[in-house]
């Protein structure tokens, strides 16, 4: 045990040296420097042959200058010497001579090849025979003793007898030479590499120093919205590039149209504090998000069936400020302070929800009466004829003043940012303008906006494109919308039209306008705690009783006519008159939240519904099995999350819908990358979703078909479709529905700010 133990720890170093060795070895530093030392050390390879040959040379000539100057020197003594006592005087001056500490020795060879009057140092190697001596003068090195000895024999040639004179160089002190040479080159070499590569070091120190500089002027300019001075940065390798991308990535993040900009709440708020600091926003619409009811069980609360309210909620979460809603809930009283106020989530307070309390005159005139019997079906021409009663006008202009009074009450500073939401206050624009000259209103119009011949029935169209052209911007989900709000605008006002720009002036006032595509929060948080989608399936198939194979096809809504509800129950009807087989093992799941229920409209939708199902239910249906289920209560969002899951395939078949975050929230919902969508073609999702099934809701025929084609899709299909869809909803999400819209306001603010300045 202990050793494995030792063993896994050996291993670990040995991972970890190896690792850090690694590490060291990627270092571009440790690299140059490596590169440098092999540099010097071929340097040095190269110099000390040649420098040991060049010092070599010059000893060995520097010797044989020596030698024929102490030959020439005392050449006539030897001959003198030689001729007066048979050379007896030769031992000593030999010996004299060989004093000098660098001459070894001296001697003579005669004629007949015999070394005579060498001093005591002779080596005994050295012999006239294996010298070789000849009638010119030779130089020669040996070895003896591992001592390198020079020899140079010059021709005797006197009357007292021929023969050579010998004198040996220890060659001792060349050596030592050639030796101090090398250490020389070598540390010179040294030296040069080091200084050489310090300077270069401190160089690019100097200069990698200045990029900095010059790039983080660059990245501050751009981060304080200045513009990018392109020639900064220049001198850097690919400056002005760099300079010029920030500059795009800028452009991108302007119009938020940087798909690689992940857009999240930590993003937005950090957008909030770089382009607004200080600013003050607040959000007003009809539907509040957190709804306190009074119930058998106590309070308890509600989050609504609005897409407005699941787009903006995360989005109020993330930025903070007030929302200003219609208190609807029948415990709302009861749960806020003296000022109408509430913090919420209740879990985790984020924001603060002042509520605004209507009478039921004023609901029924402006929210059931102009907002939901006239422009409703005006802007959705969805074949309900809209319903214009001047009563209900009244109101929905006095309501549309009280929330005005409302938004200054909130408003902390007079120049707040106003979210304006929906057509319930097409009004409110111009009258906050009114009262806060300097505030920036942001409204956006949630459903569709009509062609103009359509809208010019209105009979208050002037009141209420004069109401919303109060606005700083304007943001529908299409341009297609935007378009038709310029027609109906070019049509009835007068005023001045910039389409190149997308703006209208009125009255001195101008207005951009914008589309924005709303989205949904990416992740959902009411996909955190879900099942796997089995499990969801299993849920469901024992909740509704379902056979185990049950092929399960969704719609998750309000029982709003527009969403196409009877059409789509007509298409299972076909599909199954048809397709017999799928008796029995096709069911149609319909969530719907009851609605708007005191207009008739609304509920005759529900009736005929209801009718309708069970008349297919009884075609169709039997021994226990319902094709079409219907489950008409409020469902909370981990309920229709759950459901989504469990689906084979969702059907959002809208006759006329501005956005459609059903759509979005099925395809958030299915991380398992399975289940396809069927879509509407008259739903704004559907310019984005271009994966899915599209339908015409009309044409019953191509409906069942479509759910046929669903039911039967392969699961790689059904993958590759999903993944797109995915892809697009995870980075067009509502933060970054938010973000171009607090952009485009940032931006118009500055330009506000500077054309007052020089004014002033
Ligand atoms: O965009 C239309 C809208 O305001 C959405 O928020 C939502 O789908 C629906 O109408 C909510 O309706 P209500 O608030 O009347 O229930």
């Amino acid at each position: 045990m202990m050793a494995s133990l030792f063993a896994a720890a050996h291993r670990t170093h040995a991972v970890a040296r190896s690792d850090a060795a690694h590490r060291l070895a990627r270092n571009p530093m440790v690299r140059y420097a490596l590169l440098g030392i092999v540099a010097a050390v071929l340097v040095m390879a190269m110099l000390v042959p040649v420098g040991t040959a060049v010092i070599e040379g010059w000893s060995r000539r520097d010797v044989e200058l020596r030698s024929r100057l102490l030959f020439r020197s005392i050449r006539d003594q030897i001959a003198a010497t030689r001729m007066r006592a048979d050379g007896a005087g030769l031992s000593p001056l030999f010996d004299r001579i060989a004093e000098d500490e660098r001459i070894l020795a001296l001697g003579i060879c005669n004629d007949t090849g015999a070394l005579v009057h060498a001093t005591r140092q002779m080596p005994r190697s050295v012999t006239c025979r294996a010298l070789a001596l000849g009638e010119s003068d030779a130089f020669t090195t040996l070895t003896d003793e591992n001592r390198r000895i020079h020899v140079g024999a010059f021709r005797l040639a006197t009357e007292a007898g021929g023969g050579h004179l010998l004198v040996l160089h220890d060659l001792a002190f060349a050596d030592a030479r050639v030796r101090t040479a090398r250490l020389y080159t070598v540390l010179s070499v040294a030296a040069v590499a080091g200084g050489v590569g310090l300077l270069a070091v401190g160089m690019a120190l100097a200069l990698v120093r200045s990029w900095t500089r010059s790039m983080r002027e660059v990245v501050s300019e751009a981060r304080h919205g200045r513009l990018i001075d392109c020639t900064k940065g220049r001198d850097m390798p690919a400056g002005r590039e760099i300079a010029a991308l920030i500059d795009d990535l800028r452009g991108e993040k302007a119009g938020a149209e940087g798909i690689h900009v992940e857009w999240s709440p930590k993003m937005l708020h950090r957008l909030l504090d770089e382009e607004l600091p200080d600013a003050e926003v607040l959000v007003v619409s009809n539907r509040e998000p957190y709804i306190h009811n009074r119930t058998d069980a106590g309070t308890t609360l509600q989050t609504p069936a609005s897409g407005l309210v699941a787009a903006l909620e995360p989005v109020m979460r993330a930025c903070g400020g007030t929302w200003i809603a219609h208190g609807s809930g029948s415990a709302d009283r009861e749960t806020v302070d003296a000022h109408d106020r509430v913090r919420v989530p209740p879990a985790d307070p984020a924001y603060a929800l002042r509520r605004v309390w209507l009478s039921e005159a004023e609901q029924d005139g402006y929210y059931y009466g102009f907002a939901n019997e006239g422009l409703w079906p005006l802007c959705h021409i969805a074949f309900v004829r809209p319903t214009f009663r001047e009563q209900d006008w009244q109101q929905y202009q006095a309501v549309n003043a009280r929330f005005a009074d409302s938004i200054v009450e909130e408003a902390g500073r007079d120049d707040p940012i106003v979210l304006v939401q929906d057509y319930h206050f097409a009004l409110l624009p111009r009258m906050i303008r009114e009262r806060l000259p300097r505030a920036t209103v942001v409204t956006f119009w949630h459903i569709p906006w009509p062609n103009a011949e359509t809208f010019g029935i209105c009979p208050w169209r002037d009141e209420i494109i004069d109401g919303l052209l109060g606005s700083t911007i304007l943001g529908f989900h299409t341009r297609f919308h935007c378009n038709n709000f310029l027609e109906a605008t070019d049509r009835f006002m007068e005023s001045r039209i910039d389409r190149e720009h997308g703006s209208i002036t009125l009255g001195g006032h101008e207005t951009m306008i914008r589309s924005y595509p709303i989205s949904i929060e990416w992740p959902p948080a009411a996909l955190a705690g879900q099942a796997p989608p089995e499990q969801c399936r299993a849920a469901v198939v024992a909740r509704y009783g379902l056979p185990a194979d049950a092929r399960i096809a969704v719609g998750v809504e309000r029982f709003d006519y527009t969403k196409g509800i009877l059409d789509r129950v007509a298409a299972i009807d076909d599909l199954l008159t048809r397709s017999p087989d799928l008796k029995g093992k096709l069911v149609y799941i319909q969530a719907a939240s009851p609605t708007r229920s005191k207009l008739g409209a609304y509920s005759a939708l529900q009736d005929e519904t209801v009718r309708l199902a069970g008349e297919i239910n009884a075609r169709h249906g039997g021994d226990g099995w319902s094709p079409i289920v219907l489950s008409i209560r409020h469902h909370e969002p981990h309920e229709v999350f759950e459901l989504f899951r469990a689906a084979d395939t969702c059907i959002v078949s809208s006759l006329h819908d501005g956005m459609n975050l059903v759509a979005k929230e099925f395809v958030a919902s299915r991380d398992d990358e399975h289940g396809v969508l069927i879509l509407s073609g008259f739903a704004g999702a559907s310019r984005e979703l271009s994966e899915a099934l599209i339908v015409n809701p009309y044409d019953t025929r191509s409906m069942a078909a479509a759910i046929e084609r669903a039911l039967g899709m392969p699961a790689a299909e059904q993958r590759e479709r999903m993944r797109l869809m995915r892809d697009q909803v995870r980075q067009r999400n509502v933060y970054r529905w938010a973000a171009q819209m607090l952009l485009d306001a940032a931006r118009l603010r500055k330009r506000e700010r500077i054309v007052t300045a020089s004014e002033s």
